[in-house]
């Protein structure tokens, strides 16, 4: 039997990429999911008897997409489908599952699934747990190549991590090794490579033309670097992170947390007298209980370095129903003692505009770029979809450190004071002193001889 199926030259590379990982993406219109519904066929076809699974995040988007382009585009007399398991299946003993995983737990459905591939199509619409538990089913005794391809567009609470897995390490189309030992490899898109959409329909161009900057430079160009529902589009790498310096021995500093057991994310910042707040260190951990949390948080702020205050989450003071104590009750028995912020969201992330974008006489931040995760998941955040003033809780890994900022920004309406430096030098006995002192007496031999020196 002779198909009569004619693909781009990027649909071609995507087919015939052989990597374990490989992503299509780029433009609307491209011709990715195109590209998967051939791909997926042909694979079928060249390896009897093997499985497939491909993926949307909801059952309508998949039963619109590539469910209507697979029956249209399989031979009748080779494939047939089974609309209430949505599993196709080849008289050569393939089969396709069309799937989706609407939620977190959905991926559970596929816990004793095993494929040979898995084809994710919109892999920004899915978060990385989602997409880590999945590929784990890639598995099976036969020799069939065993491989992960996935399409998309930029944009979509996956984004930044579908960008840091397959866009970032690599130039376009080059092949490479990720951390994590596996090959990987980014095919991008364009509208201009899918001449059946071009020729077809001259007119699809111009209405992507008269989209708003921002999805115009997604969706049309395919651009990796802006996307449509990003919250803090004001944050700039090029503005906001600094080289690390050593902080001036006046300026007041703090700490801001976000604990919960999923992640403690804890950073410290300082503040110069111009009302520039530095974030110069950060700590984020999973699995931490409070006393370690505490303990990893005390052992990383140096002794001779004045905490002004520790700033926490309201939600830290609640009690307790079993111990009557709260989560700060217990972060102050080891050693930490909070000072309560808001936890007005709305505010809060305002209060975070208003410091990323600065400006002369107001207050502004900057992060040292050693801060990776603050600067990595602040600019990852989006808009939430209910409350669009809000950001998106989901992916949760990302909000911590965010949150953690949030408390600060809201926290902190005025520059501070420049502390006095220290008049005298510090003997020898004073540093005995001070370094056995608690933190009451520290603070008051500091208050006493200045700063340490
Ligand atoms: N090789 C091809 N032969 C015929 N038609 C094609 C081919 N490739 C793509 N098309 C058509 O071009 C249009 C866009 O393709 P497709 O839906 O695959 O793009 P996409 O990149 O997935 O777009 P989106 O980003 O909007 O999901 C569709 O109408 C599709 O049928
Ligand atoms: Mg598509």
């Amino acid at each position: 039997m002779r198909l009569n199926i004619s693909v781009t030259k990027k649909q071609k590379a995507f087919i015939d990429a052989k990597e374990s990982e490989v992503l299509f993406g780029g433009a609307a219109g491209g011709g990715k999911s195109y590209g998967q519904v051939v791909d997926a066929l042909l694979f079928a076809l060249k390896y009897p008897g093997s499985k497939q699974l491909i993926l949307r995040r909801t059952f309508a988007e998949l039963d619109k997409s590539l469910i209507r382009t697979a029956l249209a585009l399989y031979p009748r007399e080779i494939f047939s489908f089974n609309s209430s398991s949505h599993t196709g299946r080849f008289r050569n003993g393939s089969i396709i599952d069309f799937g989706y995983c609407a939620t977190e737990i959905d991926v559970y459905q596929y816990q004793s699934a095993e494929y040979d591939l898995i084809r994710f199509d919109e892999l920004t619409h899915f978060t990385e747990s989602q997409y880590i538990y999945l590929i784990s089913r890639v598995r099976g005794a036969n020799s069939y190549p065993k491989q992960v391809k996935s399409s998309t567009n930029p944009g979509g609470i996956g984004h930044s991590w579908v960008k840091a897995r397959f866009v970032d390490p690599s130039p376009p189309t080059e092949s490479f090794i990720g951390k994590d030992g596996m090959d990987r490899i980014f095919i991008p898109s364009l509208l201009k490579d899918n001449r059946f959409l071009t020729e077809g329909d001259p007119g699809y161009r111009e209405r992507l033309l008269a989209l708003p900057e921002r999805e115009k430079k997604a969706l049309l160009y395919g651009d990796w670097n802006i996307f449509e529902g990003q919250y803090f589009t004001e944050f700039d790498k090029e503005k906001h992170v600094v080289s690390p310096f050593e902080i001036p021995r006046g300026w007041r500093k703090y700490r801001t947390i976000d604990y919960g057991l999923d992640r403690l994310a804890c950073l410290w910042i300082a503040t110069s007298p111009e009302g520039i707040s530095y974030v110069y260190r950060e700590f984020c951990k999973s699995n931490l209980t409070i006393s370690q949390a505490a303990a990893e948080i005390l052992n990383r702020t140096p002794v001779t370095e004045e905490i002004y205050a520790t700033l926490a989450p309201p939600d830290l003071w609640h009690r307790s129903q079993e111990t009557g104590k709260s989560k700060a009750t217990l972060f102050s028995d080891y050693g930490l003692n909070f000072t309560k912020t808001s936890n007005d969201r709305e505010c809060g992330w305002l209060a975070v505009k208003e410091l990323l974008i600065g400006g002369e006489g107001r207050h502004s931040v900057r992060f040292f770029s050693s801060c990776t995760e603050i600067i990595k998941c602040l600019p990852a955040l989006t808009v939430d979809k209910i409350r669009p003033t809000d950001c998106s809780t989901e992916p949760h890994d990302i909000t911590h450190a965010p949150d953690a900022l949030r408390g600060f920004a809201i926290f902190h309406t005025r520059p501070a004071e420049v502390k006095s430096v220290a008049k005298c030098s510090w003997t020898k006995d004073m540093w005995e002193d001070y370094l056995q002192a608690d933190e009451a007496g520290q603070k008051y031999l500091k208050q006493k001889y200045g700063e340490p020196n």
